[in-house]
């Protein structure tokens, strides 16, 4: 071993992103069923920090991680089983402890989803890492594949903007990593606007994890496929025209065709609330009244994703502060966009 660092400390940023065409069904490891398409976010970000020292013992990495200055056993078995998974892709990793910190800067009762911007800032930070180290730079397709290991949809978050994750025989894609599509949107989609209804900020029953196995033995397993590789085409066409109607279409459609699976697996769960639904129907009426482009994206929970154009931002906060905001817990909503790029 001859590196040209041994120990230092590196920082990154990771952000969440939300998926227009979602992720649901893998194989191993964590290669997707399916095409997605997602743009990253601007506010909701994992700030991680690692310092590093090489060890003694050789063929051996080692590392203490800490979330919000606390330990946290359940995430460090995920990150052994992380970096085992990407060994083969970062090799100096044996020679070296790791202290790593982390924080987001989402509320932590929130209930949004971390795991995105979680390993895409740990992909960054070590990347980072990666230079120090050998001198050399990592690929951004390397980068997001490593975020990749850790969480399938961390893999669209290591490029900002927009991002094709998995391969289609028209596009230059792959299952390994997310593709950047930034130079193939129209500009009316440059500055799309998230503001996320926190309905409730409770640990969901069933986690994704889960709900990706239920996908194996789903009975409309080929039928999703192919609905979301069609979804992908029609979504890029409209991205590529600026089209907010077609848009929103396929958006609102991913959505409930997401929980639509969840609710016909077996055993079938649902994680919309009552809430939910109400804030569903008051935006399409809206939407209806006012011929404002806004719609609505939903991961896996009951929180509701407003999408809509910057150009309507005053109206469209109005429209959810007086009317959608009863729904929320603690009438809690956050404010996002997507990242400039
Ligand atoms: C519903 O990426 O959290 O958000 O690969 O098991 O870590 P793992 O799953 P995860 O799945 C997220 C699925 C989704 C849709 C999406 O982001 O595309």
């Amino acid at each position: 071993m001859d590196y040209k660092q041994k120990e230092g400390k590196v920082f990154s940023q990771g952000p969440s992103n939300i998926a227009i065409v979602k992720y649901w069904g893998k194989k191993e490891v964590q290669l997707p069923f399916n095409t997605s398409v997602s743009f990253s976010l601007d506010k909701c970000l994992t700030n991680t920090s690692i310092n590093y020292y090489s060890c003694k013992k050789l063929d051996e990495y080692s590392f203490s991680f800490l979330f919000d200055d606390k330990p946290n056993p359940n995430f460090e078995i995920k990150l052994k089983q992380f970096f085992n998974r990407i060994i083969d892709l970062l090799p100096w990793l044996k020679h070296f402890h790791l202290d790593i910190k982390s924080s987001n800067t989402f509320p932590h009762s929130s209930g949004i989803a971390s795991s995105a911007s979680s390993y895409s800032a740990l992909a960054i930070a070590l990347s980072e890492m990666h230079v120090q180290i050998t001198g050399e730079s990592l690929s951004p397709e390397i980068i997001s594949e490593i975020a990749r290991l850790g969480s399938g949809s961390a893999c669209r978050s290591t490029h900002k903007g927009w991002n094709l994750w998995g391969k289609i025989n028209e596009h230059e894609s792959n299952d390994r990593y997310a593709v950047s599509i930034n130079n193939e949107v129209h500009e009316a989609f440059n500055n799309i606007q998230d503001t996320i209804l926190i309905v409730s900020n409770k640990q969901k029953e069933i986690s994704s994890t889960v709900g990706h196995q239920l996908m194996n033995n789903h009975p409309y397993k080929e039928a999703r496929i192919n609905q979301a590789n069609n979804n992908t085409l029609l979504l890029l066409n409209a991205l590529k025209h600026g089209n907010w109607e077609l848009f929103l279409e396929i958006a609102e459609s991913e959505a409930l065709s997401l929980h639509g699976l969840m609710m016909s697996s077996k055993p079938g769960y649902t994680l919309l609330l009552p809430e939910s639904l109400q804030i569903i129907t008051k935006i399409r009426a809206f939407r209806e009244s006012s011929k404002i482009p806004v719609g609505f994206t939903i991961d896996a929970g009951p929180n509701i994703h407003i999408i809509y154009p910057d150009t309507n931002k005053k109206e469209v906060l109005e429209f959810i502060e007086t009317e959608l905001s009863i729904h929320c817990q603690d009438k809690l909503y956050i404010q996002d966009k997507i990242s400039s790029f």
